[in-house]
């Protein structure tokens, strides 16, 4: 099974996750950052494909919807998993993945992932500073991001491998039910 991962980052949180991410998956991964890569290739090499992004100001990266906008008929053939980095949590998390992530795209998914975040106050401009500061009151790097849902999020996506697989040899339906991981 091959699986594609692509996402944005602007302090490197979510490319942190991603890289977990990829560790826990079975079978071939390609990580692409869309921040430094453009893909040139279309996603049909791929069965899955897993698209994540963090939230600035309630939005996520505009390179991440403008993938999702080019490729969005072959994306609804693929199997789909979404993930988010923001320092959100609960009912505002939940909205936050509703505006990132069109409908259609959310219904085809099977792992939802909440990934947590970090404040990279070190990392942060002048202005971000002020932003989380005011805020937040946050003046150091703080770390929440959630590696037990990151390694959630892969076993749902390499449980649904394992299933495809043996379907290739029976006749049973295989499970497609999305979860939502926190
Ligand atoms: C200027 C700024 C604005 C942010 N706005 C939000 C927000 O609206 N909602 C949220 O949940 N997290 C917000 N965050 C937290 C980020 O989502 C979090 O820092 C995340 O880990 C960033 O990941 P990245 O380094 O991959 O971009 C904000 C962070 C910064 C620096």
């Amino acid at each position: 099974m091959k699986s594609l991962i692509v996402y944005c980052s602007s302090h490197g949180t979510t490319s942190k996750a991603a890289l977990l991410l990829r560790k826990e998956l079975e079978g071939d991964v390609v990580v692409v950052n869309l921040n430094r890569t453009r893909l040139h290739s279309d996603i049909g090499l791929f069965d899955t494909v897993i698209i994540g992004g963090s939230i600035h100001a309630g939005n996520i990266q505009s390179k991440v919807r403008k993938f999702i906008k080019e490729n969005s008929a072959d994306l609804m053939t693929k199997n789909i998993g979404l993930f988010l980095c923001c320092m959100c949590e609960g009912r505002e998390a939940e909205q936050q993945f509703e505006s990132a992530f069109p409908h259609s795209l959310r219904d085809r998914a099977i792992a939802n992932g909440f990934f947590g975040g970090e404040f990279l106050v070190s990392r942060m401009n002048f202005i971000e500073k002020q932003i989380v500061k005011r805020v937040g009151g946050v003046t150091e790097d703080t770390c929440r991001l959630n590696t037990q849902a990151i390694q959630d999020f892969a076993h749902v996506l390499n449980r649904r491998h394992i299933h495809a697989e043996a379907s290739m040899y029976s006749f049973e339906p295989s499970c497609s039910r999305a979860m939502r991981l926190y």
